[in-house]
């Protein structure tokens, strides 16, 4: 599948957002005004970046992002990559590993990030990047919730 990786537009952020709803099984596809302001004010302020579709014929524009990307910077002097998402239709093709490659690419400091344990596609795409488990938090959001804290040095 044909894709650039690129910087998000203003004008992509509510595909983002419509690709966020897609991405997680355990939410509902609903509205949620809350995850749309935040991918608007990312797409101005961090690094949000999309995976561009370039088929040719060229797709609608409504279907052109198969995955995003958000990281920025922490209060700590690091950079944290929030969250990374492929289109369910576009999986085990590269793409997940394309954007993590570029955002990975523009990082000069230590990147964190943080993932459910038993995310088995999401931790082997991290650790195949360099990133390596730093702590196994029990309870970090509820008690049956665990979260590994990755992280990435870059060289
Ligand atoms: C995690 C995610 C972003 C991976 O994107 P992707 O485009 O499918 O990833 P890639 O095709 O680049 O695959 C990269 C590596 O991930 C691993 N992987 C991908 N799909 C996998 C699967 N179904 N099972 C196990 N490992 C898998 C493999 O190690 C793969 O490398 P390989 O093909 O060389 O073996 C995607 O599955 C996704 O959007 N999941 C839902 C959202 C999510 O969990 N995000 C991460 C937490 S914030």
């Amino acid at each position: 599948m044909p894709i650039r990786i690129e910087s998000a537009q203003a004008t992509d952020y509510l595909k983002v957002a419509a690709l966020d709803r897609l991405a997680w099984p355990i939410v509902p596809d609903v509205f949620i005004p809350d995850g749309e302001h935040i991918w608007r004010v990312w797409s101005d302020t961090a690094t949000l970046l999309v995976a561009r579709r370039t088929d040719e014929p060229p797709l609608p524009e409504s279907y052109d992002i198969a995955g995003a990307l958000v990281q920025f910077p922490t209060k700590r002097g690091e950079l944290f990559l929030h969250k990374i998402i492929v289109h369910p239709n576009c999986r085990g093709t590269g793409i997940g590993t394309e954007l993590m490659k570029a955002a990975l690419a523009q990082a000069e400091v230590p990147v964190l990030l943080t993932v459910d344990p038993s995310n088995a596609p999401a931790v082997k795409l991290y650790q195949s990047l360099g990133f390596t488990i730093r702590e196994h938090i029990r309870g970090f959001y509820r008690p049956h919730e665990d979260r590994y804290l990755m992280s990435y040095r870059p060289t």
